[in-house]
């Protein structure tokens, strides 16, 4: 039987979504200066609310989380006043908003907030800031054992804060190697505390992370991105897979919203999960409800649910060219195809 991507779909008992085509959460750098979203993003994100769920552009939970500019914030009044105007729009047009919460770890950069770099160890990356290559990144400091606890109370805050601004929940942003994914990983984390070296530990930020945000807001409400296969500003290492064989069963128990895989091609495979792709490894290690991503079109993405490798698809890159993507494929349109050049505007 085929599934209709464009029926509902009950993600537990307290949220039920109008389709299975959710808006990947896509970074544009347009919120103003001080990090508020604008009447433009507004604007933005009220012409898709046709998604089944859309989730936000990377939001950052405090000002050392920042690597781009003009990502927006979750930490200030003004900034959840901002936001709170985006939920508005979005609802009263029928839609349902997931915050994305974000620290970006070893590639936040200085120059936006005039501090330390945080990471798990103080391991560097090569390369400078996107949009602002003179932008060279800096070898990050350690976090120690007071800076982790800070940035896990800093996590459920920004939770809170999601929900204050009118969000429906939050997906933690445990993706494309930023912060949580650097814990995740053997290339970034070289700890030799209980934050390091054996699975169980290097779970441990993740887990304690996922806790502190279900402990305020709920686990119907929490959702978290991961990208098991490391493929951004992150190399693979032979022990990753057994760090996630031991993360995805210990998330299993804490009945999440939904677990998102973070990939931009899903065709891609990696050795370090026995050739596997992202999404096949973590169906086989995760009985929840998985949202597929990563290059599908509307067609691949209805056959890859109905082969159940997922449960639902995140739309990103189509998403961008066409504002009223679920109309166009309802009634059989052709899409506008997505160029970078896109990024200029929000359409
Ligand atoms: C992204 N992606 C992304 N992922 C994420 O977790 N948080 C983010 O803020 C962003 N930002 C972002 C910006 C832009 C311009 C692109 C193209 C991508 C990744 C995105 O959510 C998705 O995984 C990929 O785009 C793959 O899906 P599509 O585009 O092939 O449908």
């Amino acid at each position: 039987m085929t599934t209709d991507l464009l029926s509902p779909f009950k993600l537990n008992d307290s949220i039920e979504l109008q389709n299975r085509v959710l808006m990947a959460p896509l970074t544009r750098c347009m919120s103003d200066d001080n990090l508020v979203p604008t009447q433009a993003m507004v604007d933005y994100y009220a012409r898709r609310a046709d998604a089944g769920l859309i989730i936000s552009e990377a939001t950052i939970i405090r000002p050392d989380s920042q690597g781009y500019p003009n990502t927006p914030g979750l930490f200030t009044s003004e900034q959840i006043q901002g936001w709170k105007k985006v939920t508005d729009a979005v609802h009263e047009k029928g839609g349902k908003m997931f915050a994305q919460l974000w620290h970006v770890g070893r590639v936040a950069h200085p120059h936006f907030f005039g501090g330390d770099v945080l990471a798990p160890s103080a391991i560097g990356v090569e390369g400078s800031v996107p949009r602002m290559r003179e932008l060279t990144y800096v070898t990050p400091k350690a976090a120690t054992i007071e800076d982790i606890q800070g940035l896990i109370a800093d996590y459920a805050k920004a939770a809170e804060n999601a929900i204050e601004a009118g969000f429906d929940g939050v997906e933690i942003h445990g993706a494309n190697g930023y912060l949580i994914d650097q814990f995740l990983h053997f290339a970034a984390n070289q700890r030799e505390d209980q934050y390091g070296q054996t699975p169980e530990n290097m779970s441990r930020f993740a887990l304690e992370v996922v806790d502190a945000v279900v402990a305020v807001i709920g686990a119907d409400k929490t959702a978290l991105r991961l990208s098991p296969g490391a493929y951004f500003n992150m190399t693979e290492s032979d022990g990753d897979k057994a760090v996630f064989d031991y993360l995805l069963p210990a998330l299993e128990t804490r009945n999440l919203a939904y677990l998102h895989v973070g990939i931009f091609d899903d065709s891609m495979r990696f050795a370090s999960l026995g050739d596997k792709s992202a999404s096949e490894y973590m169906r086989g290690a995760y009985k929840g409800t998985l949202v597929g991503v990563g290059s599908y079109s509307f067609e691949s993405a209805n056959q890859a649910i109905d082969n159940n490798q997922f449960d639902l698809i995140a739309i990103g890159r189509p998403f961008i060219a066409n504002p009223d993507y679920i109309s166009k494929v309802k009634n059989g349109e052709t899409l506008t195809p997505y160029s970078d050049e896109m990024l200029a505007e929000l359409i």
